[in-house]
């Protein structure tokens, strides 16, 4: 297993460049698949979960040629896709299982899928039930809820579907479903409103997509027309820094080009309201996802509570907004957070569990954590990521205001979203 020790910094002072959004790149890669014609992909994220899913189209027949961040994907319609030969392996990238599988759904061939072990622990039949309904044809360990998953592409038909759960990874599934069938497709009181960079791309490809508040519908038959997509930087991995700006001593960060899509930036709202000196400049829009430069500098913190609507635009962050809390002063309660715990590990646990060998106060609840601040966190300690990138880039951060140094175990996990992150730590470093 790969160890790091890592040891306090005096102060993070620069300016870095973010690496591509990890959603909108396994987004440009398959919708670019399914296309019609060349499409484009810039400042593709170089990750191993973006590359599972250029691995697994490329077993379809898709010609993908990946050249650092640049990717150009010889998309053949729908029906170019292959029935691949061999098993389609997505690691550890939930992404790429739940999407891959409303676009499997309605091929007219047979298909497996199968990741690694976190991968084998995720919930995934509030995809296959949905997709079901719609006529599909897939089975699986429990009934179809875990890897490894059967495909028999089916066709399909159009459904209202109501969505018990905020998640983009569903209703990103049930729509590229929707686009096999022959009628209209809707999804309707998602619980709130989940990340809209699927409704935002196929756009970009040329699909109509009707958004009403949480209602999203597609007419079914659509095809996709080929694009150049310029992939923001990634507000997820940006929420390291960002929160390493603020607490570490006598800092200032300047990250370029991050995706502030307004579904995303709950991070921003939580460091706004909790007294943050944040400041951001917005750049001049990409057309379908907006982008800013966002400066931070070391801040007096307090608690806030963080709940309801705001879940969704920050459920990644919560591992970093944790650490942020226990260098707030006062209390800091997250709540309706249930989902961190079907995330790539049960993020309720690994967070609260991490945190507390470094000597936070923090306390695990059903649907969140309660975090009382402000705590002079410890070293001297072995602390591991559990195999999640979230919580070993979370403790990286840990790292950097703990007196005595920690041995980070499978800080490798990191590299499935930003394999650059300890170099980006060790360039901004004075
Ligand atoms: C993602 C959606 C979120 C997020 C995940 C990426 C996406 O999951 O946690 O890292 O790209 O659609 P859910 O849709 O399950 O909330």
């Amino acid at each position: 297993m790969s160890t790091k020790r890592l040891s306090k910094v005096d102060t993070l002072r620069g300016e870095i460049e973010i690496p591509g959004d990890k959603s909108i790149s396994h987004r440009a890669v398959m919708f670019g698949a399914i296309a019609n014609g060349t499409t484009k992909i810039s400042n593709f994220l170089m990750g191993e979960d973006c590359l599972s899913t250029v691995d697994c189209f490329r077993k379809m027949g898709v010609e993908i040629e990946v050249n650092e961040g640049s990717v150009t994907v010889q998309g053949k319609g729908y029906e170019g896709l292959q029935e691949p030969v061999h098993i389609l392996d997505v690691g550890n990238s939930g992404t790429t299982t739940r999407l891959m599988l409303g676009i499997l759904a309605g091929t007219d061939f047979h298909s497996c899928i199968i990741g690694d072990e976190s991968i084998a622990k995720r919930p995934m039949s509030r995809v296959t039930n949905p997709l079901r309904l719609m006529g599909a044809k897939i089975d699986g360990r429990n009934d179809g809820d875990f890897t490894p998953l059967a495909v028999r592409g089916k066709e399909l038909n159009g459904v209202e579907y109501n969505s018990p759960v905020a998640s983009a990874q569903v209703k990103s599934a049930i729509l590229l479903a929707g686009l096999r069938t022959n009628n209209e497709l809707t999804i309707v009181n998602e619980p709130h409103k989940s990340r809209d960079h699927t409704e935002r791309m196929l756009r970009a490809f040329g699909v109509e997509v009707l958004e009403e508040d949480t209602k999203v519908s597609l007419q079914g038959g659509q095809t996709l027309k080929a694009t150049s997509i310029f992939v923001p930087g990634d507000i997820s991995s940006a929420a390291f820094f960002l929160v390493a700006g603020a607490i570490v001593p006598n800092s200032e960060i300047i990250l370029k080009n991050v995706g502030i899509n307004p579904t995303r930036t709950g991070i921003i709202d939580v460091l706004i309201q909790m007294g943050a000196s944040i400041e951001i400049i917005k750049n001049e829009d990409n057309e379908f996802e907006p982008i800013a430069d966002i400066i931070i500098k070391t801040s007096e913190l307090k608690g806030i509570t963080i709940g309801g609507d705001l879940i969704p635009k920050l459920i990644d962050e919560i591992p970093v907004i944790a650490l942020l809390a226990t260098q707030a002063e006062g209390e800091t309660i997250i709540k309706d957070a249930s989902e961190l715990k079907v995330k790539e590990t049960n993020r309720i646990d690994t967070v609260v569990g991490e945190l507390a060998k470094l000597g936070a106060n923090i306390e695990a609840t059903d649907d969140g954590m309660i975090i009382k601040g402000r705590t002079k966190l410890s070293g001297n300690a072995t602390v591991s990521s559990h195999g999640d990138h979230r919580i070993g880039m979370m403790l990286g951060i840990a790292a950097c205001i703990t007196d005595g140094e920690i041995d980070l175990h499978d800080y490798k996990a990191i590299d499935v979203s930003y394999p650059d992150f300890f170099a980006h730590l060790e360039q901004l470093a004075k």
